[in-house]
């Protein structure tokens, strides 16, 4: 648990830096007008995820950055390889070990329908789902920036050369993390995710 702890501290830094770096017209509000039953929606079913599996809280947050470190927050994790999409779920960072994709799914079903229409993007959703997911294992909040449209391309190449693997050095490490707006302790925070 201790472990667990550390990370949700920090990643509430992590968070702040991925939003503002790739996005400037998000706001914390997108969705109170839209869909008030949106937001919700995705803790009910994150906590109940959680409450079946616990590690599931940190699949989520992990499966957020690792989309994130791929030309942002945009949802291009869950896409699946097709003639034109290149799916990163293959990658070595992903390969096996990335997973709550049919959390998100859920999410996405749940919400679709107590919205009316489909009025959510996936990049929201993993967004929000990562910091439901602190929460729900007691660490802290922080404001989600909403509005994120999702990719319709995925980069394996990027995605072997950015997220980190455990099989890189320090330096590779630190310099992967750099590229994002992260710093050392961001790295540590991130790598409990793992955990
Ligand atoms: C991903 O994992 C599967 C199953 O273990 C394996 O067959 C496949 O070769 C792996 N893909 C890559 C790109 O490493």
């Amino acid at each position: 648990m201790a472990s667990s702890y550390s990370f949700v501290f920090l990643h509430v830094l992590v968070i702040f830096c991925l939003a503002h770096t790739a996005f400037s017209d998000l706001s914390d509000d997108f969705y109170d007008d839209i869909c008030p039953q949106a937001l919700p929606t995705i803790r009910r079913v994150v906590e109940d995820a959680i409450s079946q599996e616990r590690r599931m809280g940190t699949s989520l947050l992990r499966l957020h950055f690792h989309d994130c470190f791929v030309n942002g927050c945009d949802a291009s994790i869950p896409l699946d390889q097709t003639a034109t999409i290149d799916s990163e779920k293959t990658a070595l960072a992903n390969n096996n070990s990335a997973r709550g994709f049919e959390v998100i799914d859920r999410i996405k079903s749940e919400v679709d329908k107590v919205c009316g229409r489909p009025v959510i993007s996936c990049a929201d959703i993993l967004a929000v789902a990562a910091c439901d997911s602190v929460v729900a294992l007691h660490g802290p909040t922080w404001e989600v920036e909403l509005g994120r449209r999702d990719s319709t391309t995925a980069s394996r190449t990027i995605a072997d050369n950015d997220i980190p693997t455990p099989f890189r050095d320090l330096s590779t490490l630190v310099d992967n993390f750099k590229k994002q707006g992260l710093d050392e302790e961001d790295l540590v925070a991130l790598s409990g995710a793992h955990t």
